[in-house]
């Protein structure tokens, strides 16, 4: 699989709240090649504060050379990705992992929460390419107040999918977490689900899909160095008994051959 290093210029800028932010970036290269599930690593500063480049899932890729990654600030890194404009510069490096295994012929169940939905965009956007008729598929997602989830309402819709959401306060959609709609949801056995979001979140997820016999697809996350197989930074345990690089075996997996806790 190609990977570059690009000079990408940031198209677009939109904050949807105080730490909620979607860029748009002119990445010729990287969009050409991405799959949905894959991620970036982004050069954060020009100078040595953050040092390391941090990932970002890719949440949009499309046929005139853009990506766009949707992102949180929580620290050093994404708050200097917050203050970008429009016209900057950012140093780009991918698409690198392996992402979903998208199964055209079964039902899809999208699931995304929190930052989670970032993937899942470009995941309906795949779908939706493969499959002549998306009616018996669904995406499900949430955040934690309606800022978070209204303004993407109207991208998912163009899907064609069904949409449900979920806010954790209940100002948009359901109120709870996504994986509360989903309990009680009739999805037919050879359903495939994809997940992202925090951790509690997939594990629910699977708990539900494995005792219900549905195979479940998720995008787990680590702490990144390298992002693509050499520092050892981002294993996580395998149910094998083994540990697995995030970053390059994933960072989506069976949500079965993971362990949960
Ligand atoms: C494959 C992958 C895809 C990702 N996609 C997205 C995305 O689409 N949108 C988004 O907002 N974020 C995403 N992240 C998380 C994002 O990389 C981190 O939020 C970012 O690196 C934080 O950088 P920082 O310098 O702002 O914070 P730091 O100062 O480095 O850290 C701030 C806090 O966040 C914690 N943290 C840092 N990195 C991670 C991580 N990877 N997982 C959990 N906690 C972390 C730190 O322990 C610390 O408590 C992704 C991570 C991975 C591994
Ligand atoms: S981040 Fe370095 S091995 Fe995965």
């Amino acid at each position: 699989m190609a990977q570059y290093q690009e000079n990408a210029t940031i198209i677009r800028f939109e904050q949807f709240t105080e730490d909620n932010i979607r860029l748009t970036l002119q990445s010729d290269n990287i969009a050409a090649v991405a799959k949905p599930g894959q991620f970036v690593m982004i050069r954060t500063a020009l100078g040595k504060d953050p040092l390391l480049r941090r990932p970002f899932s890719i949440h949009q890729s499309s046929t005139n050379g853009r990506i766009q990654i949707l992102f949180k600030v929580t620290g050093r890194g994404t708050s200097l990705l917050a203050h970008c404009k429009e016209g900057e510069n950012l140093s780009v490096f991918g698409p690198l992992g392996h992402g979903f295994d998208i199964r055209p012929d079964r039902p899809a169940c999208l699931v995304g929460g929190g930052m989670g939905i970032a993937p899942m965009f470009f995941l309906a956007k795949m779908i939706c390419r493969m499959k002549k008729n998306t009616a018996s598929d669904l995406i499900v997602f949430g955040g934690r107040t309606r800022k978070e989830v209204e303004p993407l309402v109207a991208d998912f819709e163009q899907m064609g999918m069904r949409l449900l959401t979920a806010t954790d306060d209940g100002t948009y959609g359901a109120k709870g977490f996504v994986t509360e709609l989903i309990h009680g949801l009739e999805l037919p056995r050879e359903t495939v689900v994809y997940g992202c979001g925090p951790h509690a979140m997939m594990h629910q997820l699977h708990i539900f899909c494995h005792s219900r016999g549905m195979e479940c697809q998720v995008s787990v996350e680590s702490v990144m160095a390298c992002g693509m197989g050499a520092c050892l930074g981002c294993n996580i345990p395998a149910k094998n008994g083994e540990y697995v690089h995030v970053c390059y075996e994933g960072p989506v997996f069976k949500a079965e051959d993971l362990v949960w806790k």
